[in-house]
């Protein structure tokens, strides 16, 4: 699971791209756009809902259901699409 705080805001998304198996952990998070970057092709996925923004990637990656509370992180594992 890959998990990307933005101000008070807290995503959670499967730790692997939908292209290749590879880990979205290690791409970049574009914060205006509440994205984040596969480093290997590029694809960007949102980071509310997993749709998959840009080629070559064309399917979503699961979310997960994030809660915060007193500054503790909670977080579905189940995941969505
Ligand atoms: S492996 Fe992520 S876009 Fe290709």
């Amino acid at each position: 699971m890959v998990v990307v705080r933005i101000g008070d805001r807290v995503y959670a998304l499967d730790d692997r791209c939908s292209h290749q198996k590879v880990r979205l952990s290690e791409g970049d998070v574009l914060e205006d756009e509440l994205e984040i970057e596969c480093y290997k092709h590029g694809s960007t996925f949102s980071l509310a809902t997993g749709q998959a923004m840009s080629l070559p990637a064309t399917r979503p990656v699961l979310t997960h259901s994030v809660t915060v509370e007193d500054g503790t992180v909670y977080l579905d594992t189940e995941g969505q699409h």
